[in-house]
């Protein structure tokens, strides 16, 4: 067989997914006890106490095929977010809204604008559709360049893509910035207003969720999988207009999210005590690490999500760092994939997870440099 003729181009052409090193990886390699890791953006706090019940309550009719409409979630979710219910989708994961995403709007030729250092689930599913992407560099202080996108878009431009705050950046579009995007963007060419960090940013004085200055060519993505720590369950959403959402729901696979992910996600929703905590665990989490970070003169970008990314000197600096942090057993993420070769992201973990980062540091940051 000849794998190669039998393959579209634009599939060939895909890179398969490089996981991050496992806690079990990690600890056989290097003779370690202790693991933090720090490297997927995932909620070190866990998930809510009032998960495990809602699930087990849920497997008791595992051998049925769960509600495609999701109606209960997608009832709360309208709810919370002051929308009617056809405005919701539910999907496994907003990874998977992404994908619904090309296979209902494209047309061939058709393509995509967004940042060159941004979400690669993006880009990945865009090249599975075969979209062709106009990625515009980010601006000096790694933020989402609106002018440079606004010039970007042609006749042919269907979709722009922004993660808003951006991933791996931590940075985001204030007030201001994102409404001039918004405002600027065609009517015929949806924006994808990515907000899969949405809970940590809320509160910030300058963040504009899209969600209070909407258009009816935006699709707001969301996630179960950071904030409310189900990134194993598979569960996301999209608020949209009625129109755009039943299209979407044509292409969706029928029976996504699962059933125990949908009872999980809804009785997460009902925790706000535990959102909270999470919330003020990376917010002073934060604050650690850019003290840590000025008294040892280390660049970074504030941050509004649950991550912080570092920029060194050289991509020869972020291999040598991340590799000495993972022998001392912290897992971190090297962002060249994300188009940011000199640049590592730091997952916000708990108290015990940051003094480990921190001690491996002194160690780690101190050594490199020298060399
Ligand atoms: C900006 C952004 N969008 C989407 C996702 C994917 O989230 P989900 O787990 O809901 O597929 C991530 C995950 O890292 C992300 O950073």
């Amino acid at each position: 067989m000849n794998i190669k003729a039998i393959l579209p181009e634009n599939i060939r052409d895909l890179k398969p997914y490089v996981a991050g090193k496992t806690i079990d990886e990690v600890k056989n390699q290097y003779q370690l006890n202790t693991i933090s890791k720090l490297a997927s953006n995932e909620n070190r706090l866990g998930c809510s106490p009032l998960v495990k019940d809602a699930v087990l309550e849920a497997l008791k009719q595992i051998q049925d095929y769960p509600d495609p409409l999701a109606g209960k979630l997608r009832k709360a979710l309208a709810k919370r977010n002051g929308v009617d219910d056809s405005e919701v989708l539910l999907a496994a994961g907003s990874e998977s809204i992404i994908s619904i995403l090309c296979r209902t709007f494209f047309k061939n030729d058709e393509n995509a604008v967004t940042a060159n250092a941004t979400f690669v689930g993006f880009f990945v599913q865009a090249g599975v559709r075969g979209v062709r992407l106009k990625k515009v560099p980010v601006t000096e202080s790694y933020k989402f360049d609106t002018d440079a996108i606004l010039q970007a878009i042609d006749d042919q431009t269907k979709m722009v893509y922004i993660a808003n705050p951006n991933n791996p950046t931590g940075t985001y579009l204030n007030r201001d910035e994102y409404r001039k995007l918004v405002d600027g963007i065609p009517e015929n060419v949806l924006l994808i207003a990515d907000e899969a960090y949405y809970e940590y940013a809320k509160d910030t004085d300058d963040y504009l969720p899209a969600l209070e200055h909407r258009r009816d060519n935006v699709i707001i993505l969301r996630t179960f999988s950071k904030a409310y720590g189900l990134a194993g369950f598979r569960i996301g959403y999209a608020i949209a207009h009625p129109d755009l959402i039943r299209e979407m729901m044509k292409t969706k696979l029928t029976f996504e999210p699962t059933a125990p992910a949908q009872a999980a996600a809804l009785a997460a929703l009902g925790d706000d005590d535990f959102l909270e905590k999470s919330l003020d665990l990376v917010k002073k989490g934060r604050d650690q690490l850019y003290t840590l970070f000025d008294d040892n003169g280390v660049t970074y970008e504030a941050s509004i999500s649950n991550s912080v990314m570092m920029i060194l000197d050289s991509e020869k600096e972020a291999i040598d760092f991340t590799q000495g942090m993972l022998e001392k057993g912290v897992i971190l993420r090297r962002i060249n994939a994300f188009g940011l070769p000199e640049c590592v992201r730091i997952t916000i973990g708990t108290p015990a997870e940051m003094e480990h980062f921190k001690e491996s540091f002194k160690q780690v940051y101190g050594s490199i440099r020298n060399h």
